[in-house]
């Protein structure tokens, strides 16, 4: 497969075919993601509560999202790679925002995300004049987990509904490639959809988007405890990965493991120093 582009999206978008993104955080990840042929690959500020622990997003800082988007590029993907902005990276000033998020396309992404609607267009139009493709993201942002009041479903009021498709128009506008719609009824999701242009990536959006995302962490069941209601796992990655890493300490308390298959013998000429 050659290299996923921008223009290749659109056409595949155009063309009605519906868009697959992942998130990467690391080798392993971006690999298996890109061998099941996603479209893209984005390497997603949920790294901070899928992989480091955190509570939420907003402790994700520049360095450790440069550290997981250079293990993901060191792979050279097919999919397009996609960088997320994360929390102050992109809120200080337009310097600070082209830094930031030219740092990214130095270390292989193709584009940057970021969250949030009117308010974020300066830096979208300074990063869209600087070359640097965005792609928007609406709805339940998790970086506003504290105005939100938690991770709840948005724009469920009138209010907020026609705030969210007005925000939805003037990211197209100002030149987004693409949006993502997290957490945000699927009807609502679907008037997005038909009104813009721009491709939408849906998560707890419902079937209507032009495309879909899940966390990779969430697809494989990697994570213990019940998925969230938007989520549909596709392996118990956790249960297969724990029960297999069981299985392999119980042959090595037993004895089972190594056998001969996996030891190195002494060569035949060399044999006689055990014996010395
Ligand atoms: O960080 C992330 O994984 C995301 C996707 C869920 C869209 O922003
Ligand atoms: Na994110």
């Amino acid at each position: 497969r050659a290299r996923i582009t921008l223009p290749q999206l659109h056409t595949w978008h155009h063309a009605g075919r519906k868009l697959v993104m992942t998130t990467a955080y690391d080798a392993v990840t971006a690999r298996i993601a890109d061998a099941a042929g996603v479209d893209i690959v984005l390497v997603g500020d949920s790294v901070g509560n899928v992989c480091l622990g955190f509570e939420n997003t907003l402790p994700v800082s520049m360095a450790m999202m440069n550290h997981h988007l250079e293990a993901v590029a060191r792979t050279q993907p097919t999919a397009m790679l996609v960088a997320d902005m994360p929390y102050l990276s992109f809120h200080l000033s337009v310097e600070d925002t082209l830094r930031n998020a030219g740092g990214f396309l130095q270390r292989g992404a193709q584009a940057v995300k970021l969250e949030g609607g009117a308010k974020r267009l300066p830096m979208i139009h300074a990063l869209l004049d600087a070359e640097i493709p965005v792609m928007g993201h609406l709805g339940l942002t998790p970086q506003s987990v504290n105005p939100m009041g938690g991770f709840k479903v948005q724009g469920k009021q009138k209010g907020d509904a026609l705030r969210l498709l007005e925000d939805a128009q003037k990211l197209q506008e100002a030149g987004c490639f693409s949006m993502v719609l997290e957490g945000i009824p699927a009807d609502l999701a679907a008037k997005v959809t038909e009104t813009v242009e721009i491709p939408t990536i849906g998560i707890g959006a419902g079937p209507h988007c032009s495309g879909q995302v899940l966390v990779f962490h969430d697809v494989l069941g990697l994570l213990p405890g019940t998925s969230p209601k938007f989520v549909r796992r596709y392996a118990e990655g956790f249960q297969d990965l724990r029960d297999a890493l069981a299985a392999w300490a119980e042959d090595v308390r037993e004895g089972g493991f190594p056998d001969g298959r996996e030891s190195y013998t002494l060569p035949e000429a060399v044999r006689p120093v055990l014996t010395q």
